[in-house]
């Protein structure tokens, strides 16, 4: 199957079914793709939540508007967007640029200056959604590399981000829930899996300059 082919037979899975579980190396591949996803600078801006305990899937269930895929698929990913993007954190991911390409720290002053630039000249609140932004691309990334491997995905918004930080204790690490995805195979009987796709016609969605 051509790429092309394998997003047409992706879908935004509703019903998952129960008894399939990724095996340990499909949800390590996974991780790898989010893992490798772009960010801005490269700040990979937001931690994700692997969340398998069935207890507190029950409770994210609840904080999503009783959204099945929330329990039913074999993991559900939350991403959370850092709150606490500062100085340090900047510095930090410098500190990780020298000792990953072995080179010296001094010699990133250049790009320590961007990066920390890019930080301080926005306010908090836009440094969350900054973050927020790169979460959604990380998501993207996901649902893409999911088809390509032959597994289903759910991407979804429709939760309550306030309930989700309290549930998961993410305030006071310094995060937010921004967008959550359930990962695992479509239930047969999952009827959106036929329906057909529906897509802005190319002549509408893109302009050629
Ligand atoms: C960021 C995002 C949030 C979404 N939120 C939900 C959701 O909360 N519940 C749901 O059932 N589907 C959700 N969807 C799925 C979309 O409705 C679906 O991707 C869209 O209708 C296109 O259909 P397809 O992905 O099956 O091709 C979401 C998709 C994205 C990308």
């Amino acid at each position: 199957m051509s790429i092309v082919d394998k997003l047409k037979w992706r879908y935004a899975t509703k019903k998952f079914d129960t008894n399939k579980k990724l095996s340990a190396p499909q949800l390590d591949q996974l991780l790898d793709a989010i893992q490798l996803s772009p960010s801005s600078h490269g700040l990979q801006h937001y931690k994700v939540l692997v969340i398998e305990n069935p207890g507190v899937r029950a409770k994210l269930r609840e904080a999503a508007y009783g959204q099945p895929q929330i329990t039913d698929a074999s993991q559900l990913i939350v991403f959370a967007a850092e709150t606490n993007m500062d100085e340090v954190y900047g510095k930090n991911f410098i500190s990780l640029i020298a000792e990953t390409r072995s080179v010296a720290r001094e010699t990133l002053g250049g790009l320590e200056g961007m990066v920390l630039g890019a930080i301080a000249s926005r306010t908090p609140e836009q440094r969350v959604l900054w973050a927020q932004k790169q979460a959604y691309i990380a998501l993207g990334v996901l649902v893409a590399a999911a088809a390509a491997l032959g597994i289903d995905a759910g991407p979804m918004e429709g939760f309550d981000p306030a309930k989700f930080d309290e549930i998961l204790g993410l305030k006071e690490k310094g995060l937010t829930a921004t967008v959550i995805a359930a990962v695992g195979f479509r239930a047969d009987d999952d009827h959106f899996s036929k329906l057909v796709k529906v897509r802005r016609p190319k002549n509408e969605l893109f302009i050629h300059i």
